[in-house]
């Protein structure tokens, strides 16, 4: 198996505090990988860092044979890269079709593109002239991936996306992005619960204090539940 992405040693620091020391992660082709960790652990800054809007101070990330530390924020989307960010982010303003075409515009993709999203999630197909910021917090969430699948990426990342969300919504969002693994997208899915990831990942990495500790096939996991209470203590 090859990796789809890679970071190696990444040190980042907002101001002159350190949040990433040392982190490294490998995520494989066609991989489902879970980065776990508690509150403040380093998640969200490490997905910051492959986007290019937290630049590590030191350490490589590369996306096949792209270094994406050498990119803007703005030219890592285009190099293929989707971001979900935690809280979703959309344009509350606009309807769901513009914050639609919003996301065909960065990769300038077309109708084809359009529509294969839209069949992923076809309760958006019902609602394309209402404005977003009045949909279900389910339906913002698959607003929110539905724009990052505009993009064609080969690398999805997925900020706490089940976060609020009723269990009929967390299985939706489940099966997308078992979906999105049958199409070969790579996924990087940040949770915090551990019932919320088991059923789609294939390995779970866990972070503590901005540092890894191990990555675990799922099977494990599975088998020894109390693992997970070691890493972050909740289940
Ligand atoms: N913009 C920022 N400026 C300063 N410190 C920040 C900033 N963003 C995050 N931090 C700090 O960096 C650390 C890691 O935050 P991060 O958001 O990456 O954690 P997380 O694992 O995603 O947590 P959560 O599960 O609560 O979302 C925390 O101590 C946080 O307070
Ligand atoms: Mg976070």
């Amino acid at each position: 198996m090859t990796a789809a992405l890679t970071l190696e040693n990444v040190d980042c620091f907002y101001g002159n505090v350190q949040v990433l020391r040392g982190f490294s992660l490998e995520l494989m082709q066609g991989e489902v990988l879970c980065l776990l960790g508690r509150n403040g652990a380093g998640k969200t800054t490490a997905l910051k860092a492959i986007m290019g809007l937290v630049p590590p101070r030191s350490g490589r990330i590369m996306l096949g044979e792209t270094d994406l530390t050498r990119l803007t924020a703005h030219q890592v989307p285009q190099a293929g890269v989707a971001y979900v960010p935690q809280g979703r982010r959309l344009f509350a303003e606009l309807t769901v079709a513009e914050n639609i075409e919003i996301g065909l515009m960065t990769r300038k993709k077309g109708k084809a593109t359009r529509e294969s999203v839209l069949d992923l999630f076809p309760v958006l197909r019902e609602r394309l002239k209402q404005r977003s910021g009045t949909l279900s917090g389910g339906e913002q969430q698959m607003l929110a991936m539905a724009r990052a699948l505009c993009l064609e990426p080969q690398v999805l990342l997925l900020d706490e996306p089940t976060e609020g969300l009723m269990p009929s919504m967390i299985a939706r969002i489940r099966e997308t992005v078992a979906a999105l693994r049958e199409r070969g997208v790579s996924t990087i899915l940040v949770e915090q619960r551990v019932d919320a990831v088991l059923p789609v990942a294939d390995r779970v990495a866990f972070i503590e204090n901005g540092q890894n500790r191990d990555t675990l096939d799922v099977e494990r996991l599975r088998a020894d539940p109390d693992l997970v209470h070691r890493y972050v203590g909740v289940g």
